[in-house]
């Protein structure tokens, strides 16, 4: 008796912390808050979801993709670029501003790089409501400020890429093979192929005018790769290292928008913490 008892509470015990490691999508939902508290989480959930048409973010948004069109299932997908446990690792230290940013820096980065948007105010409600959001998928992480680089606990595990070896004949080979199906062969994607838990927008485009800059994280080979490899094809990611590397490096090698970090600041009070 004395065990069965031990052993319930132990195993209880077990699921209750395995829960406050994952997203609410693998345990029961988790409570929204009560009250303003809440409504600004569900605002920023509902802002991630849908940045290029929501009235808030729109004027902020230079291209067609959604926050979740890269934070797949809305940042609570663990296996790549997930907000889940990312407010517990801030203000962090970032090389490439050489300064400790803020949460809300590191939204405003995404807004300026991978939306090709411009610099939102970090005390917007806009800013405040997406914070909001990630700090609620947070909770339960513990805190632990990152001194090397602005990412939270879960970040995405990074492949080993060595650009030299890089064969682009390749990466056309698998994109038409295995990507074109529902980005289009011209890169610019299908808004009508449509999934239950990816963002309203269908299946973004890839590159061009309506894409992710040249200042953007996905810009980066190894980023890139990484992501590809965890995550596409979209709910059915398969391939090998290698044809992950050559296809992230044949779509970054296609035109997209250059970056220029004065276009893209707040106009009225440009951010100090910012670089090129
Ligand atoms: C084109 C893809 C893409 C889009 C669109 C995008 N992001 Fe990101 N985001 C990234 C990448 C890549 C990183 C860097 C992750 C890393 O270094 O592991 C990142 C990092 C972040 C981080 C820091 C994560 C951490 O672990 O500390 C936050 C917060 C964030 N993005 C929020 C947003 C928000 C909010 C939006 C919409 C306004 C957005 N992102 C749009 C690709 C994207
Ligand atoms: C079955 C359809 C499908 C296939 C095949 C597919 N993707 Fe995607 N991809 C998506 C969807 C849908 C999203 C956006 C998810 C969301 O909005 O929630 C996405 C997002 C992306 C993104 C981040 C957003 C952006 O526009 O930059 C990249 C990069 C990407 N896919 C690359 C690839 C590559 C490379 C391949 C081939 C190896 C591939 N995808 C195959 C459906 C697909």
């Amino acid at each position: 008796m004395g065990y069965l008892v031990k052993h319930i509470v132990s195993s209880l015990l077990l699921t209750v912390l395995f829960c406050l490691s994952l997203p609410s999508v693998y345990c029961a939902e988790r409570a929204i808050p009560a009250g303003k508290l809440g409504e600004t989480v569900v605002l920023g959930r509902e802002i991630s979801l849908n940045t290029a048409a929501h009235t808030l973010s729109k004027q902020y948004t230079g291209n067609v993709l959604n926050c979740s069109s890269c934070h797949l299932k809305n940042g609570t997908d663990l296996k790549n670029l997930t907000y889940v446990g990312v407010a517990a690792a801030y203000p962090a230290f970032s090389s490439r501003e050489n300064a400790v940013v803020t949460l809300a820096d590191r939204i405003a980065f995404c807004f300026m790089r991978s939306m090709n948007g411009l610099q939102p105010p970090p005390d917007s409600t806009l800013v405040t409501a997406i914070a909001a959001y990630i700090t609620w998928l947070s909770e339960g992480t513990a805190i632990k400020m990152n001194p090397v680089e602005p990412n939270g606990p879960n970040a995405m595990r990074r492949l080993n890429v060595n650009p030299n070896t890089v064969d682009l004949v390749n990466g056309k080979k698998v994109y038409d093979a295995q990507c074109a199906s529902c980005h289009a062969e011209d890169g610019q994607g299908v808004k009508t192929i449509q999934f239950p838990d990816a963002s309203p927008g269908g299946c973004p485009p890839l590159w061009g005018a309506n894409s992710y800059n040249k200042g953007a994280g996905m810009y980066k080979l190894q980023t890139a790769a990484s992501f590809i490899k965890s995550s596409m094809p979209y709910a059915a990611a398969n391939l090998s290292e290698k044809d992950a590397i050559d296809v992230a490096a044949y779509v970054n090698s296609k035109d997209r928008p250059d970056f220029d970090l004065k276009k893209h600041l707040l106009k009225s009070a440009p951010h100090a913490k910012v670089a090129d």
